[in-house]
């Protein structure tokens, strides 16, 4: 068996500003016994303008909670207005970086170099990219699922080293489950992420593969982790929705209870 610690996001989107940011950590933590942090490596994704708050809260009260950050961009400085880089989010203590999230590719026109080069970049700077693959209801209908993961897969890694694959999360969110209370089974979940691992595998070697943690995302809730958990490649969640609520995203965390 392998020792990949499970991992545990939430991405909270465009939701709350810094003041709501804090109550909402400290909630969390308080809702959290201290045993969590054995099991689970537990990761809480606000706003790019709450992070300086969530880092401050965080350090302040020695909290074992860590923090991710929804996006970045790939040059470290620059002419570019309205971006944020990776050596200012590594300032802030960001440790996981969620990159090629749907959302992004949807309605920024995100595509597999650009995310290739974000990943990249978070790698420089000593964080961990939380790697979001997925394929949209038409795709899956269309009975190309699996092609479209393995595509995206394949073009956000290139180039990667096997230490640099293995050190990745990748996490695979059906498009059509994202926000819709409709989650894969936890059977399909499980087996989109075998042939994700595989791939890895393919592509890295199996050192790589064994070590590389794939999460599942899309409608996830205190009623499905742990299933989904129950899965030999499933070794986390990004969670959305069921993120925001303190009590409800400890329930996810702590979904062995
Ligand atoms: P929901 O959990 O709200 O479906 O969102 C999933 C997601 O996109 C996490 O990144």
């Amino acid at each position: 068996m392998t020792d990949r610690r499970d991992l545990i996001c939430g991405n909270w989107k465009m939701h709350s500003n810094h003041l709501e940011a804090i109550q909402m950590i400290q909630k969390l933590h308080y809702r959290l016994e201290p045993d969590t942090y054995e099991r689970v490596e537990v990761v809480v994704a606000p706003p790019f303008t709450s992070l300086r708050s969530a880092q401050t809260v965080i350090e302040t009260d020695r909290m074992q909670i860590g923090l991710g950050a929804q996006d970045v961009f790939w040059e470290d400085e620059g002419a570019y207005t309205g971006e944020v880089s990776a050596p200012m989010l590594a300032k802030l203590s960001v440790k996981y970086v969620i990159v090629g999230h749907s959302e992004r590719r949807q309605h920024f026109g995100e595509t597999d170099e650009m995310v290739q080069k974000k990943i990249r970049a978070v790698l420089r700077h000593e964080m961990t990219p939380i790697v979001c693959v997925g394929e949209t209801l038409d795709q899956r209908e269309e009975g190309r699922a699996t092609d479209v993961v393995v595509t995206q897969l394949r073009g956000a890694l290139s180039g990667l080293d096997a230490e640099q694959v293995g050190g990745l999360a990748i996490a695979y969110e059906p498009v059509w489950a994202i926000g819709t209370g409709r989650n894969a089974t936890p059977d399909d979940a499980g087996e989109m992420c075998e042939v994700i691992r595989n791939e890895i595998s393919e592509l890295a070697g199996s050192d790589a593969a064994e070590s590389v943690r794939i999460l599942y995302g899309g409608s996830v809730n205190p009623g499905n982790i742990k299933a989904m958990m129950a899965k030999r490649h499933i070794d986390g969640a990004l969670v959305g929705g069921a993120s925001l609520d303190p009590d409800t995203f400890a329930a996810v965390v702590r979904y062995w209870i």
